[in-house]
């Protein structure tokens, strides 16, 4: 197959590689939840446009990629190789149970300095909530004034569709994408009102406790043919009904739980452990954090969604059916504590518990003390941004799930059956070859024999 480079604003119809729309005019973001991570990144993304700072941590803003040989030193920006949406494209709105702007709430969160917050404030607190739907008995631990009424979830859902339409038109911009950053969820299981389109429908109609108010918001979005990723470890748009409607409204989905903080770390270093054939007796992880997200996870309901998505990790990179021997019996326990002193600051403790060469045991303490929100905000941009390139290509906009897009999440969503992927490498390696594959380019297999022909 032959290489080309292409530039990030070509409309030419691709001979090798599949089609994808230019973007063309305004991306609209629409995020249910304007707390800390929300505002982290829309003033982030602020700061960045106006030259404050960067945007470190952003694949889509900082990355390359390889393409042909080592040999070829062809290495293009990501943004560059990718029609991506430009930041200055970007256009916002937001729903939360309380009435703060992005400036109010983003000083509130506590997590970026003053100083920066007022150097983009005008901005900021242009962007007020929209009201929200809401039901105390899924996230017990606050509660709003800014909250929508109807007399059943279809006529809510019908509310934010009406939200969606109307962005679309005052924004002026030609894209939507949804993003949840809202509240973590009380744990439930996949019911019988998950499992089609048509029973959802009749089961928001009878208003059917199974259906949480995130639900609603993708509901709503995927009617409008809007991409929706899910940032908290919510059962959301991981169930039957919402994969059907993605697919036949060809509006792309992802989630679940932005990967950052400590199990970023758990799939970075898990992986090396495996890769040297080193066993795991145990991990052992602690949380002290201090922020809303804290507060709403010290409740068991919210905590037990948070923990099945943290668990799921270990299990699925070590693989203890192929190595009984050394990861069949280890003990994974996670625990958070909401201790308010540390706000978003979080501190997370790993005790971990390894044995190498004939069973001798050693321990790896890690201490990372990290800033969810700050970790976080890159994620949501390049989601954002990726979402809408899926939409814009022929090939990924009807296939529902982005499992290319697993990089980002602590509990990827994969095709009904399919063991997901937590390896950070894997999923490096996948997200960069669905882009070369978008683009016609060579897939890298590393194999490299042909460099000793
Ligand atoms: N920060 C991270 O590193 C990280 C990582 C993974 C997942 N998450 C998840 O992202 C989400 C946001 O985290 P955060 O730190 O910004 O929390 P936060 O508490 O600061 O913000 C969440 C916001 O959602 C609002 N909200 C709750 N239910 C709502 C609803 N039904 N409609 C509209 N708004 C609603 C709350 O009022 C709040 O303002 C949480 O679910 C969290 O678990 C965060």
């Amino acid at each position: 197959m032959p290489m080309r480079q292409k530039s990030a604003k070509t409309e030419t119809t691709k001979q090798h590689g599949s089609q994808i729309q230019a973007p063309k005019g305004k991306l609209g973001v629409m995020i249910p939840g304007m707390g800390a991570v929300a505002t982290t990144f829309v003033a982030g993304v602020e700061a960045v446009r106006k030259g404050f700072a960067k945007p470190i941590g952003s694949l889509t803003q900082m990355g390359t990629i390889r393409l042909g040989k080592r040999t070829d030193a062809r290495s293009p920006k990501v943004k560059e190789f990718v029609p991506l949406a430009g930041l200055n494209d970007l256009v916002f709105t937001g729903w939360d149970i309380f009435e703060d702007d992005m400036y109010t709430a983003a000083v509130k969160a506590g997590v970026l300095e003053r100083e920066l917050l007022d150097k983009v404030k005008p901005f900021l607190s242009s962007v007020k909530p929209r009201k929200a739907v809401f039901d105390h008995n899924y996230v017990k631990r606050i509660d709003g004034p800014n909250v929508k009424k109807g007399k059943n979830k279809m006529e809510l859902a019908e509310q934010v569709r009406a939200d969606i339409r109307e962005f679309k038109k005052s924004s002026g911009a030609t894209r939507l994408i949804t993003i949840w950053c809202g509240s973590t969820e009380t744990f439930i299981e996949p019911a019988a009102a998950h499992q089609s389109v048509k029973a959802f429908e009749k089961a928001l109609t009878q208003n059917d406790e199974n259906i949480a108010p995130s639900m609603i918001y993708a509901y709503a979005s995927l009617m409008e043919g809007v991409p929706f990723a899910n940032g908290a470890p919510n059962l959301t748009v991981d169930i039957p009904a919402m994969h059907e409607l993605a697919r036949q409204n060809q509006a792309p989905i992802c989630g679940k739980d932005f990967k950052t903080g400590q199990t970023l770390l758990k799939t970075i270093l898990a992986p090396g452990f495996k890769a040297r054939m080193i066993g795991l007796n145990g991990w052992f992880s602690t949380n002290i954090l201090g922020n809303r997200d804290g507060e709403v996870l010290d409740d068991p309901g919210s905590f037990k969604t948070k923990e099945e998505s943290k668990l799921s990790v270990l299990e699925h990179i070590l693989q203890p059916e192929l190595y009984p021997e050394l990861y069949g019996k280890f003990t994974h326990k996670v625990r958070i504590n909401y201790y308010p002193p540390r706000g978003d600051n979080k501190e997370g403790w790993d005790s971990i518990d390894i044995f190498g060469w004939l069973g001798y045991p050693m321990q790896i303490k890690v201490d990372f003390l990290c800033r969810d929100s700050i970790l976080a905000a890159p994620i949501v941009l390049d989601l954002v941004l990726f979402l809408d390139l899926a939409q814009r290509s022929a090939e990924l906009r009807g296939l529902g799930i982005q499992e290319w897009l697993s990089f980002y999440f602590k509990s990827p969503m994969t095709a009904p059956g399919l063991y997901p992927e937590h390896d950070l490498f894997i999923q490096l390696m996948k997200l960069k070859n669905t882009l070369r594959h978008l683009q016609g380019e060579e897939l890298i297999t590393h194999l490299g024999l042909e460099y000793y022909d």
